[in-house]
């Protein structure tokens, strides 16, 4: 028997924009996270396996070994700095910007910045970075209301079409990172599974180069 694989995924976008990827390496899940309560999928692989996890999870379950292998955004990864990761391949899907925003006519405030966001990481950085103190506003969805609210200047999130900011009469201010989703490696598993996975990531190479 050979050895199992075990590759961490989120529901929804990564899931979904990650099959076709899995697809072209040969690998096709049996169940569909959106129908299927179950949290580990088989593949038509029997040594593949899928484990359904929070979008955040994703860096936690490949650094500790729960995963050898995850699919995760630019914007969590950035959230671990320190995580003891490879992160060996940019998947080119989940494409979005990470921005600072606010309301369209808001006045500077008097004292520190007040930033709501989920991303306090690259918040930090990017403030410190521009030499400004602010006060970070830790938040874990719908940052888009925090400014309406009265409860913050500014928000730090992803936007893509910007529907969402506009819908809630927000606007895109600052740039700090272009984001797309990166697979991450175990480094154990990268050691002791090292032809399969070196395998596993030459597929997944070559799939994202053809749907450039
Ligand atoms: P969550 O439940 O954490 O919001 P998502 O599936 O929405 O999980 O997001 C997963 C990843 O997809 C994010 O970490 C980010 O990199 C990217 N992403 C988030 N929102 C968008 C978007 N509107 N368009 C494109 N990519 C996005
Ligand atoms: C994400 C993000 C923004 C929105 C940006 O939300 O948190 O709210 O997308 O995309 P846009 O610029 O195209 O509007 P998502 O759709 O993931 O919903 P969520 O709140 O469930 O994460
Ligand atoms: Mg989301």
């Amino acid at each position: 028997m050979a050895e199992m694989i075990t590759l961490a995924l989120s529901k929804g976008r990564i899931f979904e924009e990650t099959l076709p990827l899995l697809k072209a390496a040969g690998i096709e899940p049996l169940d569909d996270p959106e129908k299927s309560r179950k949290l580990i999928l088989e593949t038509n692989l029997p040594d593949v396996r899928l484990i359904i996890v929070r979008a955040s999870d994703v860096p936690t379950y490949v650094e500790y070994g729960g995963a050898d292998l995850g699919v995760a955004g630019k914007d969590v990864l950035m959230e671990h700095p320190e995580a003891e990761l490879y992160e060996p391949v940019d998947l080119n899907i989940a494409r979005c910007k990470l921005m600072t925003a606010g309301k369209k006519d808001a006045e500077e405030p008097q004292g520190r910045l007040k930033v709501a966001t989920k991303f306090v990481e690259s918040t930090k950085r990017f403030y410190a970075e521009q030499g400004q103190q602010v006060e970070i506003i830790k938040l874990y969805g719908s940052m888009e209301l925090a400014p309406l609210v009265g409860m913050a200047d500014r928000i730090v999130d992803v936007v893509d079409t910007g529907n969402t900011l506009r819908a809630n009469g927000l606007i895109p201010m600052e740039h700090i990172a272009d984001i797309s989703s990166r697979l991450v490696v175990n480094k154990a598993s990268m050691k002791t599974k090292h032809v399969r996975i070196q395998q596993f990531i030459e597929q997944i190479r070559i799939a994202v180069k053809e749907q450039a």
